[in-house]
């Protein structure tokens, strides 16, 4: 897949961006996720690896295959994964709407930050759904920024998160998707949907989340749609760059910053 493609793209810098949202967040989001002994597991859009290393730290005797749509991005999350010493992960590069497994081949899937990409989320889902046994469990994870709000705001600011939100939706994906993961995995035919919003919120006292989330995480992301704004006309340089100055007034003294990802697990019946 080409970076036109993926609104993120697949730079050394996103990279690092996904690292340390998984390592920030690991606790918030994947705290109640393990899979048992023997169980196997498929990772769906693993990019480089930054949940995977997760996954197989809470679920050592779980066996994970891992996909991705890009090939570059698999060889990075398998020596994430090596170099982190986990042996229960396989990496293959697939697309998830043409899986190249048997019906019923895994027990669970797992699904992080993919869906808000995909031209077609609830087919996506369909897909998965008909990988898992019956009786197996998906868990699908997303963000939505609508959810993003910090003090003190400007419209600048938001207009920051608008840009990448009106980019995103030009590739086919939707930045508020978080909203919709209950409806999408009722609509992929899931039975007993539940979804848990896990809210971050961040002010100076807690210099971890201003570092890992608000910066590294959430205004890195941001400031990746820079030039695509700018050369779509969707804001100007001085405005841009005044969003993105105020943005990171709100991650010092006295400042807030709040985000709700949502998680959904889901069964698949008999
Ligand atoms: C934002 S990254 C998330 C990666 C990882 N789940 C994480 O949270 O760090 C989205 C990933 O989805 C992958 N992807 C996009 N379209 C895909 C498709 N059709 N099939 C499989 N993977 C896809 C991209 O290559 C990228 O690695």
């Amino acid at each position: 897949m080409s970076d036109s493609g993926y609104v993120h793209g697949y730079s050394l810098r996103e990279a690092t961006r996904l690292a340390d949202q998984a390592d920030t967040l690991a606790e918030l989001l994947h705290g109640d996720t393990r899979y048992p002994r023997g169980s196997r597991v498929l990772e769906c859009g693993c990019g480089v690896g930054a949940q995977t290393v997760l996954l197989a730290a809470a679920s050592p005797e779980a066996a994970i295959v891992s996909v991705d749509i890009s090939p570059a991005s698999l060889e990075q999350a398998k020596a994430r994964t090596e170099a982190a010493g986990y042996e229960n992960v396989e990496f293959l590069a697939a697309d998830v709407y043409e899986l190249p497994f048997e019906q019923g081949s895994f027990d669970h899937v797992f699904i992080c930050f993919v869906l808000e990409h995909l031209p077609r989320p609830a087919e996506a889902l369909r897909c998965l759904r008909r990988v898992l046994r019956p009786g197996g469990s998906i868990t699908a994870i997303e963000g939505d920024n609508g959810s993003w709000y910090c003090h003190p705001e400007t419209p600048e600011a938001r207009r920051t998160v608008e840009c990448q939100n009106e980019i995103a939706a030009r590739l086919g994906g939707d930045c508020l998707i978080g909203r919709r993961v209950y409806p999408l995995l009722v609509e992929a035919g899931f039975r007993d949907v539940h979804v848990s919003p896990r809210m971050v919120y961040v002010d100076d006292s807690r210099p971890d989340l201003v570092e890992g989330f608000s910066k590294s995480t959430f205004i890195a992301m941001v400031e990746g749609v820079r030039e695509q704004a700018l050369e779509l006309g969707l804001i100007d340089a001085a405005s841009w760059d005044k969003g993105i100055a105020d943005m990171y007034k709100a991650t010092g003294p006295g400042g807030t910053f709040c985000y709700t990802f949502f998680k959904g697990t889901a069964l698949k019946g008999a």
